[in-house]
């Protein structure tokens, strides 16, 4: 079979069990703090466990984009160096929301194994929870009991908290859960040591394929499990692992899903996979990571220095290391095999197929500045060679800082010092490490309470706000948090009329008023499902019934600057083509800004042509028209352009402004027309990454402003000309006067030189055959060397001292023709360092030229006759 056959069977095989099976989740997390990335299937259903949410079907699957970088799942450095993890990899899963339990489960994993995939029933072991004290839980022996009916005993083992009770993370749904592992290894192995023997001992032959968890607890931050009120279940099947088994292949990258990927890359690179054992690491390394980072840019993560952006930066840079180490490639080479990669993957994830331009750009930009930061990070290491000839040992900070600065992992620092000799002092490299690591830790720190529940019976907010800024509401939760070294109380209302921010609106501002306090709302965020909003004081009185109200002024500020991003992304894809297509946006009161994917700087007429088409748009004062609840396909017919990266329900909300011009997917507040925008002004244009625009713009009194303090600036400018009129052409012609009067001052100069040059060439006087000048000048000290070069070139025999003082210093300077100097009979340098005492003062220079400075302007006739008594 190949993968693509062994997908669909899984998919095929769970809808025949009434499953739904719907779309995987963008990899990207974007409303839940404790989670970067998607870790597991079953991260977009968090809220439906623990029921903030209704489920929509009682029974789905899917396949699911993972990536184990950070946190509690992490992977990474297993990957490359095993066969069988992965940073990115397909999770197959299957889910029960309060209906089926685990009988079902566990029958279906059996009947798809076994009957649909035909593997070999002996090979099959699987785990149950064998209980756990500390956590007062018992042996699952229900699971074993629904086991039995399908599998001999011996095949069924019990498994610690660690390899059996499965948490998303930190806190959240968990629950017991039973794995499947496959025993691979040939017959004669088998009869050696029985197969149970290594379950769960890192074996590579003898892996965990599915986990079946059986969700019946949320994990509280106190470290207690509380009991959901219904039991699901969840299950996950590494794609990449069933398929090796499937393909009779030893390693995953054996399999379809890889080698395309790994024969193009040992193409490329001259080498032959298998038979190298470290080129063989990288290769798999670089076809892994590939896959991570083009998928996470094609849902919208770009490449950065902060959050989850950084950790894609660094596995690509990691990928781009072992290229330059084992590969040899010191050019940009991973964008190259993007080709290869959707060509694979396109039908599935059609995302890589619309995104692949940008993606390869992107790739390709971070490749080429990584491969740039490595070479001045060599060019430091051997500055830190020279500088230490002797050392046996390369300093630890000085690793640290080669890692840090420059992006060399350890063990590329380590090979370098081997290849000269030298080890590395680990000791000092963990102890920068570990002050780094706290350094962040401190950063991100954020801690909360438990929840303090007041309304157990009320499910979700909510939201009044699209037709309201105020109504009555009561807490239906809170608790207090820390967040950088601040406490705020995060607050759940049964009904709101404030905006969470989502979508890249700002969360609105407000307060939460009873007759015996005020509550200030600072913000307000979606977290799962829950609307949270931070509020700055205990609720000392959380139980009687408050008016919420919405900073009306600001929110009609920042409905201006979304309706108005609308516009101009529609003026946009006009001006520039179709090609145009949001990245990001972030509005808030102040502004707008808007990413957007397009391959060069606009032009000033581009940028003036959108703001007029979107001034235009304001002036016919076009109705809003908000749609709620249109099936997603049907709002894609009307014209709207759904997101990568972005999730949306099957019904999403459309709001339109003239069918003809903008129709966009979209949950935010808007203005009832764009009238009331008033006045849109673009302010700057920039590039943030390869193939990527940020416009910043503003809207209504604030570009009014901006207008009038840049008319303010030309006012000031015009107020200094007497022609009024045209203060373009009074510019031009003052700078061109200025020039014309520039060149006329240098000539002057010039002319002057030359006259004081003639004038002092006059008070030389001979000793023997040299023109000996000694004379006290008032030029401008800073022009004394260039008057004593002038003089020494006029003849062949002159010896030149000239004196300036200034300020109650004095500054000395000898210059000697080139004859003089040639014949060696005379040298400025020697001669000054002789008479510079005198003044009381130091100096040196070259032999045709020298200069000193001293304090004691009485010492000058003295110092000139020194001088003409060398001579
Ligand atoms: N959520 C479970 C896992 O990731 C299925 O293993």
């Amino acid at each position: 079979m190949t993968s693509l056959e062994i997908r669909k069977k899984f998919l095929e095989f769970f809808q025949s069990k009434q499953h739904t099976i719907v779309p995987g989740a963008p990899i990207v997390v974007k409303d839940d703090p404790t989670l970067m990335f998607v870790n597991a299937g079953m991260n977009q259903f968090k809220d439906i466990f623990l029921g903030n949410a209704p489920a929509k079907h009682p029974r789905v699957a899917n396949t699911q984009k993972c990536l184990r970088v950070s946190g509690k799942h992490n992977d990474l450095e297993e990957v490359g160096h095993d066969t069988y993890h992965h940073t990115l990899f397909e999770m197959l899963g299957n889910w029960s929301f309060g209906d089926y339990f685990k009988k079902e489960a566990i029958a279906y994993a059996w009947e798809l194994l076994t009957e649909v995939y035909h593997i070999n029933k002996d090979d099959l072991y699987v785990t149950y929870f064998g209980g756990d004290e500390t956590e007062n839980l018992s042996a699952d022996e229900e699971a074993k009991a629904h086991w039995l009916q399908h599998i001999p005993e011996d095949h069924i083992l019990p498994g610690s908290k660690k390899d059996n009770f499965w948490e998303m993370g930190e806190t959240g749904p968990c629950g017991p859960c039973s794995e499947i592992h496959i025993d691979l290894r040939p017959a004669d192995e088998k009869a050696k040591i029985p197969g149970k023997q290594l379950v769960n001992t890192d074996h590579p032959r003898v892996i965990e394929i599915w986990n079946l968890v059986f969700i019946e607890f949320n994990r509280l931050a106190n470290g207690s499990l509380e009991p959901l009120p219904q039991k699901h279940i969840d299950t996950g099947m590494g794609f990449e692992r069933l398929t090796m088994v499937l393909q009779g292949k030893t390693s995953n990258y054996d399999t379809d899903i890889f080698m395309p990927l790994i024969d193009f890359l040992a193409n490329l690179s001259g080498e032959k996979y298998g038979t190298d054992s470290k080129k063989d690491v990288a290769m798999r390394v670089i076809a892994d990571h590939l896959r991570a980072v083009a998928f996470t840019i094609a849902d919208g993560q770009l490449p950065s220095n902060t959050g989850a952006g950084y950790v894609i930066r660094r596995i690509l840079r990691r990928a781009v290391r072992y290229g330059f180490t084992f590969l040899h490639f010191d050019e940009p080479f991973l964008y190259k095999m993007l080709p290869v990669l959707v060509k694979q993957m396109g039908e599935i994830f059609p995302e890589i197929v619309s995104q692949e331009k940008l993606v390869s750009m992107v790739i390709k930009e971070e490749e080429e500045a990584f491969l740039r930061t490595l070479s001045q990070g060599l060019k430091r290491f051997e500055q830190y060679l020279e500088k230490h000839p002797d050392a046996k040992q390369i300093d630890g900070l000085f690793a640290f800082e080669l890692f840090d600065t420059y992006g060399f992992p350890i063990d590329l620092t380590q090979l370098m010092a081997q290849e000269k000799g030298l080890t590395v002092d680990m000791e000092g490299f963990k102890k920068g490490l570990e002050s780094q690591k706290n350094r962040s830790r401190k950063d991100a720190e954020k801690s909360a309470d438990d929840w303090i529940v007041l309304l157990p019976e009320v499910n979700g907010t909510t939201f009044v706000g699209y037709t309201r800024l105020s109504c009555e509401a009561r807490i239906v939760r809170y608790r207090k948090i820390q967040q950088k070294k601040q406490t705020f109380y995060e607050v759940v209302l049964d009904q709101t009329p404030f905006y969470a921010e989502s979508g890249g609106q700002a969360g609105d501002t407000g307060v939460l008023v009873s007759d015996i306090e005020t509550l200030h709302v600072v913000d307000v965020k979606n977290e799962n499902n829950l609307r949270i909003h931070y509020v700055k004081e205990a609720p000392q009185y959380p139980n009687v019934v408050f008016q919420a109200q919405v900073d009306e002024k600001k929110r009609t500020l920042i409905a201006n600057n979304h309706s108005a991003t609308h516009l101009m992304h529609a003026a946009l894809r006009r001006v520039l083509g179709t090609h145009v297509e949001q990245k990001g946006s972030f509005v808030d009161s102040h502004r707008l800004r808007f990413d957007f994917s397009h391959f060069s700087k606009m032009t000033e007429e581009e940028i003036k042509k959108v703001e007029q088409i979107v001034n235009a748009k304001i002036r016919e004062n076009i109705p809003a028209k908000i749609l709620q609840n249109v099936p997603i396909e049907e709002a894609k017919k009307m014209g709207a352009m759904a997101l990568f990266g972005e999730k949306y329900g099957d019904k999403v909300r459309v709001v339109i402004y003239d069918p003809e011009y903008s129709v966009e997917l979209c949950g935010g507040t808007h203005v009832p027309a764009t009238g009331q925008i008033g006045c849109f002004k673009i302010i700057s244009e920039s590039g943030i990454a390869a193939g990527v625009r940020r416009i910043e713009a503003v809207t209504a009194e604030t570009a009014e402003k901006y207008i009038d303090d840049q008319l303010e600036v030309l006012k000031k400018i015009k107020s200094n000309f007497k022609i009024q009129q045209n203060p373009v052409q009074a510019v031009e012609q003052l700078i061109q006067e200025n020039n014309t009067l520039r060149k006329e001052v240098e000539k002057l100069q010039k002319e002057q030189a030359r006259h004081l040059a003639a004038e002092l060439l006059g008070k030389a006087e001979k000793v023997k055959d040299v023109l000996f000048l000694a004379q006290k000048t008032d030029t401008d000290p800073s022009q004394v060397k260039n008057l004593v070069l002038q003089l020494r070139a006029t003849a062949d025999n002159l010896v030149i001292v000239l004196a300036v003082e200034n300020k109650g210093k004095v500054n000395l300077a000898v210059g000697i023709s080139d004859a003089l100097v040639k014949s060696g009979r005379y040298h400025a340098g020697e001669i000054i360092r002789k008479i510079a005492p005198m003044i009381k003062g130091g100096g040196g220079g070259q032999p045709h030229f020298a200069m000193a400075g001293g304090k004691d302007v009485s010492g000058i006739p003295q110092a000139f006759n020194a001088a003409k008594n060398l001579l």
